[in-house]
């Protein structure tokens, strides 16, 4: 039978709650609701996520004392509960009933009682209740990482929050290779989808309502793909020539890789590499899709595999695992995984990341550091840290017009329409 999509939604984010992310705890949930509550069970679960910091905050108010450990599925179905009251257009009894039948569903009978005490008192002192919360837990952050934020970027603030806090833009990225943006455009129009082009990358499209994949017209044979038009500034900084050969180091699961592919048919060879062989099956399937070809790789952008030599990649691409604080509205977990502490080790790992690779850049050479992070403990000062010790290396400005200067690159910051939080600085290696 299939599981109940309000007990369901419990279980993923009290799994986040545990520290597990979206990626682990969903896929198992969606293919166990029915058919018609997948859509459902995903706004629940990210739209609960994304302001899981103001409804702990919240739930901490309304509770004599705090849950047990074992108790996270039921803490997940009070913030689900909140969240439905708050932003959700189901009226208030049917969610109030709906959250409290649920707790059957958990095998969590004792708490019924208490979870229809706690929403109806929610609704009844709701505006009280929020004149109570701090700053941060207001504007639905972390602590730390709002300090951050206000500290780092006074004047965009405001707008940055906003934006982490909403429902992402769905942008498509139209295949080069295969037809033009204005040519897609007709396509979507032909099926009644409408969509706009976007004014960062000449290939973005951004669809006015999220849309199933599947029904976007040539997706199947390749046509177009998503990926928010921030991103695909990566393979247009890359600027891959014929005949070149490219490393992306960190490539799962492959959105880059097929985007530079896509740029330049004539390549000499671009490897795909990454530490996870399991993530590395999404660039197949991606290549696959596409009718692209690399050559895939499992290594580490630390200690590249030995038989990588020296000197024998023309440009790399370096899209390292950071933060994610550039995309919290694509990965609303991250407001809850992330730990203040974990910025500095990412940024150690990031700078061995750069030291690892650069070896294998030919002398005159471009190496384009990425991250989907706005924080600048992991984008200039990873480059300039990087650029102190490594005396071959060169930072290039190249015609980056575009978002906002930092110190070592260029920053986009999250904007409710626009793209995500992204930085590149592109480094050369001098002869
Ligand atoms: C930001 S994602 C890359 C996204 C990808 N470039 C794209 O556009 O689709 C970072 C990737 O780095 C990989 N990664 C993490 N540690 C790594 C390491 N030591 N060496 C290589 N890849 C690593 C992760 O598995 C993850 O797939």
């Amino acid at each position: 039978m299939a599981l109940d999509v309000r007990a369901a939604a419990a279980c993923v984010i009290g799994d986040v709650i545990g520290g597990h992310s979206l990626n682990q705890a969903l896929p198992d949930r969606l293919n166990r609701v029915s058919k018609r509550d997948q859509g459902l069970l995903q706004q629940l679960c990210y739209g609960t996520l994304r302001q899981s910091p103001r409804l702990q905050a919240i739930l901490g108010q309304l509770l004599e004392k705090p849950l047990r450990d074992k108790d996270r599925d039921l803490q997940g179905l009070l913030l689900c509960g909140l969240y439905q009251l708050d932003s959700t257009r189901v009226p208030d009894h049917a969610a109030v009933a709906a959250t409290v039948g649920a707790t059957q569903a958990l095998k969590k009978h004792w708490a019924k009682g208490m979870t229809n005490a706690i929403l109806r008192r929610y609704l009844r002192e709701r505006e009280q209740l929020s004149t109570m919360l701090d700053q941060a837990a207001a504007a639905s952050h972390p602590p730390w990482l709002f300090r951050r934020i206000l500290e780092q970027w006074p004047a965009a603030a405001a707008t940055i929050i906003e934006a982490n806090n909403q429902q992402p833009p769905m942008t498509l990225r139209v295949n080069d290779r295969r037809l033009s943006r204005q040519e897609y455009l007709g396509a979507l129009q032909n099926q009644g989808i409408a969509a706009t082009a976007e004014k960062l990358s000449p290939h973005a499209i951004r669809l006015a309502y999220p849309t199933n994949v599947w029904e976007l017209p040539g997706f199947m044979a390749g046509d177009v793909s998503v990926q928010d038009e921030g991103a695909q500034m990566a393979a247009i900084l890359l600027g891959a020539d014929a005949g070149e050969r490219i490393l992306d180091a960190c490539a799962a699961p492959g959105g880059k890789a097929c985007h530079i592919l896509e740029l330049q048919p004539g390549l000499a060879e671009l490897v795909a590499m990454d530490i996870d062989a399991v993530r590395l099956q999404k660039v197949s399937e991606n290549l696959q899709r596409l009718g692209l070809e690399a050559t895939l790789l499992t290594g580490d952008a630390a200690q590249p595999p030995a038989h990588l030599e020296p000197a024998s990649f023309d440009r790399i691409l370096l899209d390292a695992p950071c933060s994610a604080s550039g995309v919290l509205r694509r990965h609303p977990d991250v407001k809850l995984l992330r730990r203040e502490s974990d910025i500095a080790q990412m940024a150690v790992q990031q700078r061995s990341f750069l030291h690892g690779l650069w070896p294998l850049l030919k002398a005159g050479g471009t190496l384009l550091y990425a991250t989907c992070s706005i924080l600048d403990e992991e984008n200039s000062q990873v480059v300039e840290g990087f650029l102190s010790e490594q005396k071959d290396a060169k930072l290039s400005c190249a015609s980056m017009s575009w978002g906002m200067a930092a110190a070592c690159g260029r920053q986009l910051l999250p904007l409710s329409d626009g793209p995500d939080g992204l930085f590149y600085a592109l480094l050369r290696k001098t002869g």
